[in-house]
């Protein structure tokens, strides 16, 4: 696999929340590497309130993560 997470360090907030949102998604894929898998599981977590509260909180915790890189984006 190419370098796909050069760095944890982002211009913003936001820009580290794509991240985050970007490792989280990654994981799946490295967990699930089969596409056609992931496309037939999509439709059932995109559905289900709780699946995506779990993948809020993955995400959450990434984002944790990153902010600490970036001291927090302060100044
Ligand atoms: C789509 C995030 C878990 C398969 C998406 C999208 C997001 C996302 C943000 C929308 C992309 C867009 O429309 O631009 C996450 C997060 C997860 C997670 C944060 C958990 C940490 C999973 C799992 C599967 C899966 C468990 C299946 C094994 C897919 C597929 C799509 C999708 C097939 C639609 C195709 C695509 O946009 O790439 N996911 N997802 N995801 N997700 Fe997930």
């Amino acid at each position: 696999m190419d370098d796909w997470l050069p760095s944890l360090v982002t211009p913003t907030p936001q820009a580290g929340y794509d991240l985050a949102v970007k490792l989280s998604r990654m994981a799946v894929k490295f967990t699930q590497p089969d596409p056609a898998m992931r496309e037939a599981l999509r439709p059932g977590y995109a559905g289900d309130a709780d699946a995506l509260i779990a993948a809020s909180q993955v995400v959450a915790t990434n984002f944790a993560t990153i902010a600490a890189a970036n001291r927090y984006w302060r100044d």
